[in-house]
């Protein structure tokens, strides 16, 4: 295939087509790529979302005498409150722009790491600005938009739900863009106040076409989250300039899928949260979705509920639905397609097709035509078992792709059941044969379920690398299964403070922090002792702001926070009577003591247990290793070429076990210099392996783990290659530096 490769690249020299970059299979129907390798000025590296770089001066005769070039540290680090830099940072002639734990945003010189300027968004929120915790969020990247003339630059990116516009000269905000300098991304969702949960934020960059910038966000995942719906603004003003309802409005493509004719009013969710790809050409954007909000049931969106867990191909121009198609129908089990598409043409039955790419949680890799939406290889509708919860209707089928091969393990069972030591194996095996179902797409059940991938894959947000020239894609995976248990949501008594704060706590609270406020031991922390840690003043800060992967909860009433708190600090006073409804017994009505304003949460009749990680008492994975794995799939056979342990526990190495991976969280990236970059793994390393082979040629210790996707670039002829130590997760310390390497 490379040969042809290159004989179609001499045609297309020879008949005068130029090409900035060599196209390879397409060059002769196409009139060359409109992406530009050499830099890293987008999120991901180029709009097409491929993580790829041509620069070869670092390459695998090399690598091994990578050094540090600079290490810059922000100084805004704080461990005990778990802050992470998840940002891929892009560097515009000769600058570095990226953000540190607590979203400021910061200019350097990408050579040195010398600090140009800062910008912290504190000094812009005021009504914020007095809650430590109010900043601790996470952005994965920033955009760098300028006119034709090159006038006017700045770098577009986000905390939390505002939207900010930076002078790249100086580091202030752009006054004339949205409300004095950000878009507010909580107004414009075309949802009635009150109606729903109004927690919005941006975590991944939007991308720009033309003077656009289209965006998604995060919403809160419960059954009143808000609407996810995809909306582009001008990125001069801030103006909006088009919307797509992810769930579709009456007279849209897609509402008549909907048994439930007035789901678009209540119903939120099904958002980008994971990234965007752009065919700049064709002016089309392609958009993943997640699932509809309540992730876990589904007996309030019967249906497959579209364009939720969706590729959606849209106009970039105004938003204008052009296919879509949709990898989880009717998703109860948090199936959001978690990374960006990646647009890459591959050869099929000896034809070029332009063809785009979308990972998944569950391993699987998706592979379309990108201008029609056409299967490159055939995708099977396959029937899976119906939901043993009352109310729950699971869709019948689910697509599973014939090829490419998965990149993550597709079954769990006994066999699989870590035999690390034979102790370790008994206790596990107890706990595995508790858990009913182990098939992929069981429903969730009373009776227990393990979700494998687990919740947060397989693929995550870190997404794949592809190569252009081969398009070979690279991905790494996290093998780790978790359990999924249903139980009834408690109903317990109103009339005493405690009593109805446990209800408020069961709607809003127990699905992250347990029916038992223990948490899960890791990401989410217990509250079973929070008295001992802050007064009611800071839990309600911590409510009203989010704080990392919690989010805000600004829709729960004063009333209701109020005794939500009573029940978190164990007071045990009787309810006091209050106006407009409250009671303080039983005996008052026919729902004593419960005039909580009914939401369609009311509706929902179960919760789960928590996020619950299946590990040993060690905390390793209860599962055989791998744990975490780097992955080389080419998507022109579907075949999965290698795959490498990533990350290792040096303690079970020096006992004699085969390099075993990690948990992962960032991505790679892949270089034409033939070496695939990845931090990622929770031993907190830099690793660079020869993309032909997998063959680990190069790591380095970091401080913190890199859990981010790191860039690289070339300045004044030296290439660096750059990553953000963030730690903050999987029980990682936090970090605040940016680490570039580069050859001596
Ligand atoms: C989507 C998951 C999620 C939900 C729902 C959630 N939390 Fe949290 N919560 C978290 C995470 C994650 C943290 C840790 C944040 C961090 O990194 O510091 C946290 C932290 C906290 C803390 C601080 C704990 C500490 O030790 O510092 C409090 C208090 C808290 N949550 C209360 C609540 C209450 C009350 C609710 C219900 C209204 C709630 N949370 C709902 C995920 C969640």
């Amino acid at each position: 295939m490379k040969k042809s490769g290159s004989i179609l690249i001499s045609f297309a020299l020879i008949t005068g087509i130029v090409a900035l970059i060599p196209c390879f299979y397409s060059c002769n129907n196409s009139p060359g790529t409109y992406y530009d390798y050499s830099g890293w000025d987008t999120y991901a590296g180029s709009k097409d979302g491929l993580r790829y770089s041509s620069n070869d001066q670092i390459n695998a005769s090399n690598v091994t005498q990578l050094k540090v070039a600079w290490t810059y540290s922000s100084g805004d680090k704080d461990t005990a409150n778990h802050t992470q830099i998840q940002c891929n940072p892009i560097m515009i002639k000769g600058i570095l722009y990226g953000t540190t734990p607590r979203l400021k945003l910061f200019a350097l010189n990408a050579a040195t790491g010398k600090q140009q300027w800062i910008f912290d968004p504190a000094s812009e929120d005021t009504s914020a600005r007095s809650n430590p915790t109010a900043f601790f969020k996470v952005t994965r990247g920033v955009v760098f938009w300028q006119d034709e003339k090159g006038a006017n630059q700045r770098i577009i990116y986000s905390v939390g739900s505002r939207t900010y516009a930076i002078n790249i000269s100086d580091g202030t905000p752009v006054r004339s863009f949205g409300e004095n300098g950000y878009i507010d991304l909580t107004k414009n969702i075309d949802r009635e106040a009150g109606t729903y949960n109004p927690y919005i934020s941006n975590t991944t960059p939007g991308i720009i076409y033309k003077d656009l910038i289209i965006m998604g966000m995060r919403v809160s995942e419960e059954a009143d989250a808000a609407p996810g719906t995809i909306r582009a603004f001008d990125v001069r003003t801030g103006d909006l300039k088009w919307k797509f309802h992810t769930i579709p409005h009456p007279g849209e493509k897609g509402y008549e899928t909907w048994p439930d004719k007035e789901a678009w009013k209540k119903l939120g969710s099904a958002n980008n949260w994971a990234g965007m790809a752009l065919d700049e050409k064709r002016g089309i954007v392609y958009v993943p979705t997640g699932s509809v909000g309540g992730d876990f049931y589904g007996g309030i969106r019967k249906g497959q509920n579209l364009y939720a867990n969706s590729l959606l191909a849209l106009d970039a121009e105004n938003g204008k639905y052009l296919w879509h198609f949709q990898t989880v129908h009717h998703d109860l089990w948090d199936r959001d397609l978690p990374a960006n598409p990646n647009l890459v043409t591959v050869m099929h039955n000896g034809k070029a097709i332009e063809a785009v790419a979308q990972i998944t949680k569950q391993g699987y890799i998706f592979l379309f035509d990108r201008t029609n939406g056409q299967p490159v290889f055939p995708i099977e509708e396959k029937p899976f078992p119906a939901s043993d919860l009352p109310g729950e209707e699971a869709w019948p089928t689910q697509p599973i792709p014939t090829l490419p091969e998965p990149f993550a393990r597709q079954s769990f069972g006994s066999e699989d059941i870590s035999d690390r030591t034979p102790e370790v194996h008994n206790e596990l095996m107890e706990q595995f044969k508790k858990v009913k179902y182990s098939a992929m797409f069981t429903p969730p059940s009373k009776e227990s379920s393990w979700i494998f991938p687990g919740f947060d894959g397989g693929g995550e947000w870190g997404g794949a690398a592809v190569d252009p020239a081969s398009a070979i894609l690279y991905i790494n995976s996290t093998e780790l299964p978790w359990i999924l248990t249903m139980v009834d949501k408690i109903k317990v008594d109103n009339s005493t403070l405690r009593g109805a704060g446990q209800n408020v706590y069961g709607k809003y609270c127990i699905a992250c922090h347990g029916p038992e406020l223990k948490g899960n031991g890791s990401s989410f922390p217990s509250l079973a002792e929070i008295g001992k840690k802050y007064d009611k003043e800071q839990i309600l800060k911590i409510l009203g702001n989010g704080r990392n992967m919690m989010p805000a909860f600004k829709q729960i009433s004063d009333e209701d926070k109020n005794t939500l708190i009573a029940f978190l600090l164990k007071e045990t006073s009787k309810r006091p009577v209050a106006k407009g409804g409250f009671s303080t017994s039983r005996e008052s009505g026919s729902t004593p003591g419960h005039q909580q304003k009914h939401t369609i949460l009311d509706d929902v009749p179960y919760t789960m247990t928590g996020y619950n990680r299946f590990l040993d008492k060690d905390g390793y994975p209860g599962i055989k290793p791998p744990w975490g794995t780097l992955n080389a799939v080419d998507l022109n056979s579907g075949k999965l070429l290698w795959k490498v342990p990533l990350g290792e526990y040096p303690e079970l190495t020096a006992k004699g076990i085969p390099v075993t991976g990690t948990e992962c969280y960032g991505g790679p990236l892949v270089t034409k210099g033939g070496l695939v970059f990845i931090a990622a793994s929770k031993d907190a390393r830099m690793h660079a392996f020869d993309k032909n082979t997998g063959k680990l040629l190069w790591q380095s210790q970091l401080p913190i783990p890199g859990y981010a996707t790191p860039a690289t670039y070339l300045i004044d002829g030296k290439q660096y290659v750059v990553i953000a130590c963030g730690g903050g997760k999987i029980g990682s310390k936090s970090g605040d530096q940016y680490i570039a390497f580069a050859l001596p």
